[in-house]
């Protein structure tokens, strides 16, 4: 058995299934070059069948990527895994991740198919996929909850069609660590062509041991495939968190015997992209890359690591990346500067009226604020009017007024489908004033589910980084918008999050 593990990662599908973390291709292929840069083995690009804009989005990454193998997510029909297959032409290295339930559950509730059709669909689905592309995956939907003979007599036939990766989810989050490694060890040794695939493991965290369990489906089942997510990102509590489970094997190596191909040193860099890309903070206290997680307040703590940092640190910051969070660039640096560092950030603009734009913006920025730290970089590139993305909704100006004790008024200058529109509205406070005086124009009938502004570097002086939620007709979108005036932050957070919603509109869901 190899003593390699391979890491794939599902942030820009699994990951983008959570509700209101969808990306426009753009983001994703800015976060894809990241991945690529952080040497993820296999990159889930999307579920190409799902929308046009899915297509569009894996087919750029396929386009781009050149050291990852990328991926795309099917259903086990031929439509979709020819979908899959044109999208993924560009790449040097591709692979077809095909699924199907196979829970009792899935199979009678969801699918209505019996066992013996789901049995014959896999079988299809691997062999047609098999003749388009060399490299197919193979997931059996809810596989820890199915039957394990069935399971078992599903897996054979799919190896025998060719099927290079058996991945076994835990679609729900219910498996237990010591349950779900002995499941996948009776698989590998009840498969009788067990040894002609790659297993692997694709835990959700609805009970809070995805990692834990993706651990066990390596060390106890002998998996080398683990399935993950930057920060955890993910349905519902979402995927087995990429940082976490690679930290683990790396810092007990002695125990895992594994190696990995990751570049640990751009791990904070992916978590922060993700972060601001989706608008989902990440916690403090999360592991790895939590702000606090390298953080010793406790004066017993902070006198053990000074005289010896290993007293209280079993990983050292730098090596994920946190010696990268220094004050960068100010308002007498050039392009060349700017240049460079959006180089060292792994972010490659479009075209050069990009690279002007944005760097028109950081100068702006550097105007009115001393310091900007790569948070701001990164906040700066990922703005509609950088990135030029053909967008319905785009912000142009706002004045606003409020006094104590008076009701405040706003004044929205935007611009929709290229005309420039002005509307004011009166609210219980500016951002609420304007963001009534945008609505008041689009009356787009959202209801929002979240509003949230976060210092993007730590000051007063800091941009303020607005995630809005939207909900409307089943969908859920964030938008994310920074500036360093909140109430500008936050037209902007609503006027993309407008987009996305408009974006969005034709995507079908992925099951899983
Ligand atoms: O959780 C799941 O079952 C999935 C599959 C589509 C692999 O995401
Ligand atoms: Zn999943």
């Amino acid at each position: 058995m190899s003593d390699q593990l391979i890491i794939f990662d599902t942030t820009l599908r699994d990951g983008e299934q959570s509700p209101g973390a969808s990306m426009t291709k753009d983001e994703k292929l800015r976060i894809a070059r990241q991945l690529e840069r952080l040497r993820v083995d296999v990159i889930e690009a999307g579920f190409a069948a799902s929308s046009n804009g899915d297509f569009e989005a894996v087919q750029l990454v396929a386009n781009n990527i050149k050291d990852s193998t990328v991926c795309s997510l099917s259903r086990a029909n031929d439509r979709d895994i020819s979908r899959a297959a044109e999208a993924l032409k560009g790449a040097p290295r591709s692979r077809i991740h095909t699924f199907i339930a196979t829970s009792e559950l899935h199979m009678e509730k969801k699918l209505r198919m019996t066992r013996d059709q789901v049995f014959e669909q896999a079988k299809q689905a691997v062999r047609f996929a098999r003749n388009l592309v060399g490299d197919v995956e193979f997931s059996p939907e809810d596989g820890y909850r199915s039957d394990v003979d069935f399971l078992c007599r599903v897996i054979e036939a799919v190896i025998a069609e060719g099927a290079t990766t058996i991945n076994v989810p835990d679609t729900v989050g219910y498996a237990v660590p010591e349950l779900y490694g002995n499941f996948i060890k009776t698989l590998r040794e009840r498969v009788p062509n067990s040894d002609k695939a790659i297993w692997s493991v694709h835990c959700h965290n609805d009970l809070g041991m995805a990692v834990a369990n993706s651990l066990a489906g390596v060390k106890i089942g002998g998996a080398r495939q683990i399935e993950c997510t930057i920060n955890g990102l993910g349905e519902r509590a979402g995927n087995c968190s990429l940082e976490e489970v690679v930290m683990a094997v790396k810092t007990r190596r002695d125990y895992f015997g594994l190696g990995l191909n990751i570049d640990t040193q751009h791990i904070v860099a992916a978590s922060r992209m993700v972060s601001q890309t989706t608008g989902f903070v990440v916690q403090p206290n999360k592991a790895v890359v939590g702000a606090n997680a390298f953080a010793h307040a406790s004066g017993i703590h902070q006198d053990g690591v000074l005289k010896a940092r290993d007293t209280y640190e079993i990983m050292r910051a730098e090596d994920v990346g946190w010696s990268a969070n220094k004050i960068v660039l100010g308002k007498l640096s050039g392009r060349n500067a700017f240049k460079q560092r959006l180089q060292d950030l792994g972010i490659q603009l479009q075209s050069e009226a990009e690279a002007n734009t944005a760097f028109a913006k950081f100068k702006e920025l550097a105007d009115r604020k001393s310091e900007i730290f790569d948070e701001d970089i990164l906040a700066l590139v990922s703005d509609e009017s950088v990135t030029h993305e053909k967008e319905q909704y785009a912000f142009v100006s706002l004045s606003q007024h409020s006094e104590t004790g008076e009701r405040p008024q706003a004044t929205v200058v935007f611009t929709a489908n290229g005309e420039e529109v002005k509307s004011v509205s009166d609210g219980n406070g500016p951002v609420d004033a304007s963001l009534k005086a945008i609505e008041a124009h689009v009356k787009s009938g959202a209801e929002m589910v979240l509003y949230s502004v976060n210092a993007i570097s730590g000051s007063t002086e800091s941009q303020g980084e607005v995630t809005v939620r939207l909900q409307n007709s089943g969908r859920v979108v964030n938008g994310v918008g920074a500036d360093p005036d909140i109430i500008v932050a936050s037209a902007k957070a609503y006027l993309s999050a407008l987009n996305k919603l408009h974006s969005t509109a034709d995507r079908v869901a992925a099951q899983g």
